[in-house]
Formats: structure tokens, sequence, C-alpha cells
């Protein structure tokens, strides 16, 4: 075989950290300020993951609460994100889930970028959560440590340059790369049966370049891609690496967490079919215990 031509990808972040601690509020300041097209027509969707635009360089966010994204794909084998970004409010400090968060990244291997947030409210001491993150293991580069420390508000929008910066910075000496010359594979990010438009898959693209009209296979089901649409629900004819996706023409509804992989229809078929057999035997071994 020919040797694979990697080509640079963009990064794949999810938010995480304790609850009402910005999470949201951060994602929403990030991407007021910088979505990728300001297109007119597009209705925003929810598709569970979206892309932002930052110097000319695209970063894709993980809009799932991070926790879910993270269990749900893990237990699964499929690793979505490239960076963590650990949101801790700077009133609040560190909490049960901030300390969940850091182990989550930490035994996915994933890089953890820490943004101090509410940093504009009273009471705020971001110096004390550096100097309780350092009991994790992550010390603040201002320190002496390795850990990139951001204080932001994602009310007053301060700081979000230098995150963005940061998180580009990481990215680079990351080298993600990816070979977008070769059949698609991806991670089902949400799924839902839709009324009018069947099932509905929100799939990162994480090697090749999915293309509609492609014959898929997503875990237990199958099917031919109908129809691509971006969260602004714009139409695409295909989708490159890390870019995230809603696609139409399965026929049942996947789970987060599945692996989509582009294949022939004869395949598709019997490994779908297999792969059904296998759950619904492991689903009906899961009752008889209880
Ligand atoms: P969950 O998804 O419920 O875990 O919360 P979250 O982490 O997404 O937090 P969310 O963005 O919902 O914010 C929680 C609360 O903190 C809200 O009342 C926000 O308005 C407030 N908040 C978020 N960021 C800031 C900030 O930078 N400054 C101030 N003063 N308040 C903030
Ligand atoms: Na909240
Ligand atoms: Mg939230």
């Amino acid at each position: 075989d020919a040797p694979e031509t990697l080509k640079v990808r963009p990064p794949v972040v999810t938010i995480m950290g304790h609850v009402d601690h910005g999470k949201t509020s951060l994602l929403d300041a990030i991407r007021q300020t910088n979505v990728t097209s300001h297109e007119a027509g597009g209705i925003t969707q929810h598709i569970g993951a979206y892309q932002v635009s930052y110097n000319g360089k695209k970063i894709v966010f993980m809009d799932t609460p991070g926790h879910e994204a993270f269990t749900a794909m893990r237990a699964r084998g499929a690793q979505v994100t490239d960076i963590a970004v650990l949101v801790v409010a700077a009133d609040d400090g560190v909490m049960p889930q901030t300390v969940e968060s850091i182990n989550h990244a930490k035994s996915a291997g994933v890089p953890i970028i820490v943004a101090i947030n509410k940093i504009d409210k009273e009471g705020a001491n971001p110096e004390y959560v550096m100097q309780q993150l350092t009991e994790y293991g992550l010390v603040g580069e201002a320190w002496g440590g390795d850990t990139i420390m951001v204080p932001v508000s994602a009310h007053k929008k301060i700081g979000l340059d230098e995150l963005l910066e940061n998180i580009l910075v990481l990215a680079e000496v990351s080298e993600l790369k990816a070979n977008p010359d070769r059949p698609a594979q991806g991670v089902v990010i949400e799924a839902k049966l839709d009324k009018g438009r069947g099932p509905v898959a929100s799939v990162l693209v994480q090697k090749g370049t999915l293309h509609v009209g492609d014959t898929i296979i997503v875990g237990p089901c199958f099917g031919k891609v109908r129809a691509m649409t971006n969260e602004r629900g714009e139409r695409m004819k295909k989708a490159a690496p890390s870019i995230p996706v809603e696609i139409l023409g399965l026929n049942d509804v996947p789970e987060a967490g599945d692996i989509l992989d582009v294949t022939d229809e004869k395949t598709a078929r019997s490994v779908a079919e297999k792969r059904l057999e296998k759950k619904r035997s492991s689903a009906l071994r899961a009752n008889a215990k209880v």
C-alpha cells in the first residue's frame, strides 16, 4: 500500500467543568464573536458540535456535556477530543466535577487548558484557583509548570482571544493530522429520530472525507448518506476530518459513540445485521439477569 498522506486538521475541543462554572456561557461568548460564517439563511441547529474560525483557522467545539461525551464515546473506544478546556469559576474554585473532569481528560491522555472563568465577579480569586489546581498536578506556566491557564470572563468577554490563541498553539504542537483522501471514518456525537426526516445523526468525521451518496455502516445501522448539513443548516456535499455534520439516510437511530465507516452496500447490510443480533442478544442477557 502507498503511504497515507496526512494533512493538518482542525482541533476538536471539549469544554468540561463543574456545574454552573460557565461552560455554556463561555462557548456562547466564543461563538458570538467567532462563528465561521455570518451568512443569512442558515438556521442554527443543535448538532452537538460546531466550528468557529479564529485568525483564519478552524476550531471545532464539542457542545455536548463534557462528561457524557467522554463517557459514552470512550465506552465504545472512540476518542473525539484533542484538547480539553477545563472551566473553573474563580469565585467557586475546584469542585467535585472539576476533579472528575481532570481525571477523565488525564485517563484519555487529552491535554488540558484551564479557563479560570467569572473573573469579573466580586470575590473572584484566580490565584487561589491556581493554587488548588496544583494539588491535581496542574501547575500554571506562571508558576513554573506547563499547564496553560487563562483568566476569562464569559460575561465581559475577557480573555477569549488568549484562550483561542492558546488552543491553536497547542493544536499546532500536537500535530493533529488525518488523511482526507480515503473513505471516511467518523463517530456519532448525537442521534435522534426526526418525524419528517427519519433517523438523524450528528457525526464527527475523523479520517477521510464523507460524501453525499456514500454507503455507510454506523454501529448496527446502515444506509446511504442522503443529505448532509452543518450546524447552520447549510447543505454540504462533503465533510473533511474534524468536521461535524448532520446526516440523513440511515435505516435506524445509532447511539453516541457508534463508529461510522464507509463501505459497499452488501457489507453494510451484513455487518449491520450481525451487530444488531449481537446487541439484541446482549440486551436479552442483561434483562435475564434482572
Ligand atoms: P451547566 O451546564 O449547568 O453545568 O452550567 P455551565 O457550566 O454551562 O454554566 P452556565 O454557562 O450555565 O453559567 C452558570 C451561571 O454562571 C449563569 O448564571 C451565568 O450567567 C453565570 N456566568 C457564566 N459565566 C460568567 C462570567 O464570566 N461572569 C459572571 N459574573 N457570571 C457568569
Ligand atoms: Na448552568
Ligand atoms: Mg451548560
